[in-house]
């Protein structure tokens, strides 16, 4: 039953930030999953004995990719598959499925907070034994695979059932079929205070979340309505649809305007959350009041003697360059380790794995710890919930006394989308070059302290990484200049601000911000180079 197909290589399958993501019209031409994952099952070797876990956001070709996979897997002789049940299973509890089953990798089918449907995208990330996404260095050997690939094995076979739990057997492969939320619940009835949970919505404490028609619908009903007792109807669009219901499933202030607009009005909850298509990203809100991420990682960090799972003490701390610096203030006052990396989430795997970090989080609404090797939408949510509970504080309460104790980071992201690729390198490339020289000039009021390409040596595996470029002001203030490596198509320079201050609690971010986007426009050339001079998305 096993058959050898012919293929020729597609110029494109290089992965991004986070996994291989293209326009779904792109994906479901001829071959191209088939080649993705022939070329991955190359770089992997011997399959026999190999466990991987399977599983996906739901979105659009979600049923037929994982067919494929499946059947390819069987072929290339993978011993046994773990998949979620009708093929769901959110990134997070991807991760947790693998560690707890000691399996060998994963493949997550999903283009994580980018719209599904047939005019959206999709994608398919890879983890190895570690619960984490794949180091570069192995993504680079995958991507040299896809450019000669020639053959592929497939398991010529009906489509398999998925619908219902249990194990059965492909071409000599083992498949069980599981629930996907039930491990991922007891995992975090282990991190939290489940009980001091239920008191606080027993005392009548209310909460929206978002599921954006995607993959944590589930897992938000059972948890927070099923278990926790939150009123029922506080999960909203929890159906995981193909298409999102037509949403963009990227919780900020720009997507997620449904709950934004709820939350800033005179109905709002208590609380408010939403999740990303993949489940890994998190938005907080409180009553008419947004917390950025940068601010959200600190509280955290701050407050993780009121979690379980944590209150014995944690490692250090990492964000990501781009994410803003109040966590590194709190890091120091807690005496504990801090890191910075380049953007993406697998940076953070060899410093959980190596104990140097517990919490993690970029300013991309993404916050995790070393429970698992992915960020963890539903966590972030709980362990705000938890804090809540612990504090009996309101999430502005908490997070006023935050920047009271340590000032405030005022920042924002301003994505400039949809530029041509070759214009967007050049400005990059310029700008690199151009950077060094600005060290001690002063622009209006701000001076230079140092500029240039950010790099990381990671201290585990000494694999040197550079991404983005950082302008450093003598106040605390900062520019970071990246291109998004997660879009489909174009290039999207993304321009990250930040301005410290320790007096100044209560001030717009726009305003505070204002002079030093004008100093970020002027160093960059942006305008004048994309003929953009507004950003098409602000968060
Ligand atoms: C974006 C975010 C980054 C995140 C990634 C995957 O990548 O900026 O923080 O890790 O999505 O969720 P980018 O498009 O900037 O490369
Ligand atoms: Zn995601």
């Amino acid at each position: 039953m096993i058959k050898t197909v012919a293929t020729t290589p597609y110029t494109d399958q290089k992965m991004g930030t986070a996994g291989l993501r293209r326009k779904s019209k792109v994906v479901v031409q001829p071959n191209y999953v088939e080649n993705f994952m022939q070329s991955i099952f190359n770089v992997i070797g011997n399959l026999k004995g190999k466990t991987f876990v399977v599983g996906g956001d739901g979105r659009y070709y979600n049923d037929i990719a994982i067919q494929k996979i499946i059947k390819m897997a069987a072929a290339n002789g993978v011993s046994r598959l773990i998949i979620g049940q009708n093929g769901y299973m959110s990134t997070p509890a991807g991760s947790n499925i693998i560690l707890k089953n000691k399996a060998d990798g994963g493949f997550i089918l999903s283009a994580s907070h980018n719209p599904g449907g047939e005019n959206g995208d999709f994608g398919i990330k890879y983890s190895n034994e570690t619960g984490g996404q794949i180091p570069s260095a192995v993504s680079d050997k995958i991507y040299a695979q896809t450019q000669i690939v020639s053959e592929y094995k497939i398991c010529d076979v009906p489509d398999v059932d998925l619908s219902k739990i249990g194990h059965q057997e492909l071409c000599g492969m083992q498949i069980d079929v599981i629930d996907p939320v039930t491990d991922y619940v007891e995992m975090m009835r282990g991190i939290f205070d489940f009980d001091a949970i239920s008191k606080l919505f027993a005392a009548g404490f209310t909460m929206r979340f978002d599921a954006m028609n995607a993959v944590t619908g589930p897992y938000a009903k059972k948890i927070f309505e099923e278990i926790l007792g939150a009123p029922a109807g506080s999960v909203v669009n929890y159906r995981p649809l193909p298409d999102f219901g037509g949403l963009h499933p990227d919780p900020n202030m720009v997507y997620a305007k449904d709950l934004v607009n709820f939350m800033f009005s005179d109905q709002a909850t208590d609380f408010g959350a939403a999740n990303d298509g993949d489940g890994d990203r998190n938005m907080i809100l409180g009553p008419k009041f947004f917390v950025t991420p940068s601010d959200s990682l600190a509280i955290l960090t701050d407050n993780f003697s009121l979690i379980p799972a944590y209150k014995k003490g944690i490692y250090g701390v990492a964000k990501s360059a781009a994410t803003s610096t109040a966590v590194e203030r709190v890091a120091k006052e807690h005496g504990i380790g801090y890191y910075e990396v380049p953007t993406g989430w697998k940076y953070f795997v060899n410093l959980m794995d190596s104990k140097r970090i517990t919490f993690c989080g970029e300013e991309s609404f993404g916050t995790g710890s070393s429970h698992i090797r992915e960020k963890d939408g539903i966590w972030a949510v709980l362990f705000w919930l938890n804090i809540i509970a612990a504090a009996g504080k309101s999430v502005e309460q908490i997070t006023r006394e935050h920047w009271q104790k340590y000032g405030r980071s005022y920042y924002m992201r301003f994505d400039f989308e949809g530029v041509d690729t070759a214009v967007a390198d050049k400005m990059m490339a310029d700008l690199e070059a151009k950077l060094p020289t600005l060290s001690g000039k002063t622009f209006d009021n701000y001076k230079v302290s140092a500029a240039g390409a950010f790099i990381y040596n990671d201290p585990v595996d000494h694999s040197s990484t550079k991404n983005g470029l950082i302008v450093r002001f003598a106040d605390g203030s900062r520019i970071v200049y990246r291109l998004s490596g997660t879009g489909s198509s174009g290039a999207t320079i993304r321009v990250y601000l930040e301005r410290y201050s320790q007096t100044d609690l209560r001030s717009d971010p726009l305003k505070m911000l204002t002079e030093i986007f004008r100093i970020a426009m002027q160093i960059s050339e942006i305008p004048e180079r994309t003929g953009k001079h507004q950003a098409d998305v602000i968060t």
